[in-house]
């Protein structure tokens, strides 16, 4: 039964509790409360301006000397990239395609003064007999930090029954199966060297459930799952383990442009890299933060429908976009 004022509840107490005393500690526990509802989120929007621009990030270098990124020649991996470089790690760059990774680690190697390997891998081919070579390749480097990114989504949100079976397979091993193995062959050496950093790139998608995109948000709910495990088992032997959650960044899986809550994957990268160390699940970047909270204040049946509704017409575009280039 829902309390209608205070001197119902006040009757409804036994007689013994009705006396002054017990009045005032009511009054300061209501007090305490109503202080706690007002200070929670100045506290939460301080906490933010502090991590996303005061604190100052962790010397990654004595980590080890090493940095390993997937899916490193785009978007938000080549940022990350980049980003390690600049604070002075050399880079072992993995993707898919061999003359996508010479330019980048080119790029890297000229602009940051850094040594780079790279390893063409195509991670929908990940399973037991492919995993030797990589692991042989990445036995023996001292890595001192691990960004697990490559990831795929889907070409535009769907209703499950539309996706194919490659599809369905390419979301599993691109966002479980690539995280989970690449961190098996890594993790093994950090614990022996006592030290190191994971980053597992999930995605806000992975933090509530997603419709339309229902595989690729249960995958990243996966790497988040995953990820905050991990950091509970391996966080006392000086390894730190991050799930990373963020909103809309622009690149190629996004399809999006830039604006105030849409960092380009540098300016996203800037702020993510110095996270690492300090906070094991982070949305990344100050305006997906502010993002996160408001979305937090909706109902949740009201979120949800809204997300739907947006799918669905983001979908329906999608759809007559491609009925049209049929037509041509
Ligand atoms: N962008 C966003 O808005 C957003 C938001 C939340 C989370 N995320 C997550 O962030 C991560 C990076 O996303 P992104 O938007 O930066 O992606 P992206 O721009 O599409 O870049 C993908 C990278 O992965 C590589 N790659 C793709 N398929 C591969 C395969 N089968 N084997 C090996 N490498 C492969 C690509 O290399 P090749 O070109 O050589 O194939 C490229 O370097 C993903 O895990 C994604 O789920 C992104």
């Amino acid at each position: 039964m829902a309390v209608l004022d205070f001197d119902w509840l006040w009757d409804a107490l036994p007689g013994s509790f009705q006396t002054p005393i017990a009045q005032n500690l009511l009054a300061v526990l209501g007090l305490l409360v109503l202080a706690r509802a007002a200070l929670l989120p100045v506290l939460r929007a301080l906490r933010g301006i502090f991590s996303f621009f005061l604190r100052p990030g962790k010397n990654l270098k004595r980590l080890g000397e090493w940095a390993v990124v997937t899916g490193a020649t785009d978007g938000i991996g080549e940022a990350y990239a980049h980003e390690l470089a600049r604070k002075g790690l050399n880079i072992v760059l993995i993707s898919r395609t061999q003359a996508k990774l010479d330019k980048t680690a080119g790029e890297i190697a000229a602009k940051h003064k850094v040594n780079t390997q790279t390893i063409a891998f195509d991670f929908s081919q990940l399973n037991a007999s492919t995993a030797g070579p990589l692991r042989a390749r990445l036995a023996n480097l001292d890595v001192g930090v691990l960004v697990n990114n490559v990831g795929v989504s889907y070409d535009h949100p769907a209703f499950f029954t539309e996706l194919s079976e490659a599809k369905l397979l390419d979301l599993i091993q691109l966002n479980i199966t690539s995280t989970t193995l690449i961190t098996q062959m890594i993790l093994p050496g950090m614990v022996e060297r006592k030290r190191g950093a994971i980053v597992n790139v999930s995605s806000y998608s992975g933090m509530r459930p997603t419709p339309l995109l229902t595989v690729y948000s249960a995958a990243k709910g996966y790497v988040d799952y995953f990820s905050r495990a991990l950091e509970l088992e391996y966080s006392s032997k000086g390894i730190s383990i991050q799930s990373v959650t963020p909103l809309l960044v622009v690149s190629k899986l996004s399809k999006v442009r830039a604006a105030l809550t849409i960092p380009t994957p540098t300016a996203f990268a800037r702020q993510a890299v110095a996270t690492i160390g300090h906070d094991s699940r982070t949305l990344g970047y100050w305006a997906h933060a502010l993002q996160s909270w408001a979305i937090s204040l909706l109902p949740e049946d009201m979120s949800d429908k809204l997300l739907m509704n947006h799918h669905l017409s983001i979908r329906s575009r999608a759809l007559k976009r491609a009925n049209a280039k049929k037509g041509e």
